[in-house]
C-alpha cells in the first residue's frame, strides 16, 4: 500500500512543469483546461491578479497552480518562469479603449512580446526550459498582399522575428490561429448573432479561415506530444474555411424551423473602423490577402496529433445545449439561444 502511494507521489513529482502566460485570456483558459485534463503535466497559471474570477475558475482545476505574471513586467515574468520546462506564452495588443485610437495598441503588444521572449531566453540558458509555444497569428495566403497589415497582426509577427534574433527559434513552435468562431458573439446592437442574423466582418462571398478558441489548447496538447519534431516549426491553425452564405446556412441547417431564413450579414466597414480602426483594416486585409491556413495539410498534421478540429456546427451546437440546459427550454432550444444572445448586447 505504502509503495502503491510512494509511487503516485512520484508520479506527480516528475511531472513537467508548463507555465501559461495571460492564463485568464480566452486562449490561456483553453490551453489550461486541455493540458489539466490530460494530467500529464502540472501547469503555472499566470495572471496579473490572482483573485480575478476567471483565475479562481482556474484554480479549482487539477494540476493548476496560479501565478501573479504581468507581460509589462519583466521581474514578475522571470520569478513565474523558474524551473519551468515549458512555457506557452501569447500577448495582447489590447489597452482601455479611447477616443481616435480604439483599444488596440501595436507598441503596447510588443513591449510584452520583447519582455516574454527575453526571460524565455534566460530560463532557456539557466536549463531546465526545453519548449517554447509562442501564439502568434496566421500569416497571409498572398504575401504580395499583405500590405497595409493590420498593427495587432504585424506586432506578434514582429515578436517572431526577435525570437529568431535572440537565438532560440530551435526551442520555439509557433501557433498561428485565425480568426475566433467566438467573436461571432459581438455584442454590436443590430449585428448579434441570432436565429435569423449570421453577423461578420466580410463579404458574404469571402472565403474566411476560423477557429474554436478552444482548439489553441488542443494544438498546445498536440505539439507536446511530438516536441522533437515540432520544436522549430511555425503553423498556420484553423478549423473553418467558410464564406459568410456557408456559416448562416450551417445555422440554417440546425434550426427546428424551416420558416426562418438565417442571414449572413457584413457589420458596414465604416462602423468598424470608427470602432476600432485596426479591426477594420483586418477586415480589409481578410478580404484582399487571407489567412494562409493549409486546410488540407492542416488534417495531415491533426490525424498525427490527435487533434479532432471543432466545426462551426459543433461550436454552434454547443452553444444551444449550454444555453438550453440553463434554461430548462428544450422545446425550442434556439428560441432561448436567441433570447440569451439579445441579452448580451
Ligand atoms: N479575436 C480573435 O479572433 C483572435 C484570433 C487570433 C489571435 N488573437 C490574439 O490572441 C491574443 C489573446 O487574445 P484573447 O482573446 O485570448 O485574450 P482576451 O480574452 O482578450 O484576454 C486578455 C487577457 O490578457 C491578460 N492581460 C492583459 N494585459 C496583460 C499584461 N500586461 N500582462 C499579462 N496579462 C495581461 C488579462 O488577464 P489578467 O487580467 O488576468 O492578467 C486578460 O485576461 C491576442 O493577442 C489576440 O490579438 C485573437
Amino acid at each position: 500500500m505504502l509503495g502503491k502511494e510512494q509511487n503516485k507521489k512520484n508520479e506527480k513529482e516528475i511531472k513537467p512543469i508548463i507555465a501559461v502566460t495571460m492564463a485568464t485570456s480566452r486562449q490561456g483558459l483553453g490551453v489550461v483546461k486541455e493540458l489539466s485534463n490530460t494530467n500529464k503535466y502540472k501547469i503555472r497559471a499566470i495572471t496579473r491578479n490572482i483573485k480575478n474570477p476567471k483565475a479562481l475558475e482556474l484554480s479549482s482545476l487539477e494540476n493548476v497552480e496560479l501565478v501573479e505574471g504581468d507581460l509589462m513586467d519583466p521581474k514578475s515574468l522571470n520569478k513565474a518562469f523558474k524551473g519551468v520546462q515549458v512555457i506557452f506564452g501569447n500577448t495582447t495588443p489590447t489597452k482601455g479603449w479611447r477616443i481616435f485610437r480604439g483599444s488596440i495598441v501595436r507598441n503596447y503588444e510588443i513591449e510584452q512580446g520583447l519582455n516574454l521572449i527575453n526571460q524565455v531566453k534566460i530560463a532557456y540558458k539557466k536549463g531546465e526550459l526545453n519548449h517554447f509555444i509562442f501564439s502568434s497569428i496566421c500569416k497571409p495566403k498572398d504575401p504580395l498582399k499583405n500590405e497595409p497589415a493590420p498593427g495587432h497582426f504585424s506586432s506578434k509577427w514582429d515578436i517572431e522575428e526577435y525570437i529568431k534574433l535572440q537565438g532560440i527559434s530551435k526551442l520555439t513552435t509557433v501557433l498561428r490561429p485565425v480568426s475566433y468562431f467566438e467573436n461571432f458573439e459581438n455584442k454590436l446592437p443590430g449585428y448579434s448573432i441570432s436565429k435569423s442574423f449570421f453577423p461578420g466582418i466580410v463579404g458574404n462571398k469571402t472565403k474566411w479561415q476560423t477557429i474554436a478558441v478552444g482548439d489553441v489548447g488542443k494544438w498546445v496538447r498536440g505539439v507536446l506530444q511530438k516536441p522533437e519534431k515540432y520544436r522549430g516549426r511555425s503553423i498556420n491553425i484553423a478549423g473553418e474555411e467558410l464564406t459568410g452564405d456557408q456559416m448562416a446556412l450551417t445555422l440554417q441547417k440546425l434550426l427546428s424551423s424551416a420558416e426562418i431564413k438565417s442571414n449572413y450579414i457584413m457589420i458596414p466597414r465604416i462602423i468598424i473602423k470608427l470602432l476600432e480602426y485596426d479591426i477594420g483594416l483586418m477586415a480589409d486585409w481578410i478580404e484582399r490577402s487571407g489567412y494562409g491556413a493549409d486546410m488540407y495539410k492542416l488534417k495531415e498534421i491533426q490525424k498525427e496529433l490527435e487533434i479532432k478540429p471543432t466545426t462551426l456546427e459543433d461550436w454552434l451546437k454547443s452553444k444551444l445545449i449550454k444555453d438550453s440546459k440553463s434554461n430548462k427550454s428544450f422545446t425550442d432550444p434556439w428560441k432561448s439561444f436567441q433570447w440569451k444572445l439579445q441579452l448580451d448586447k
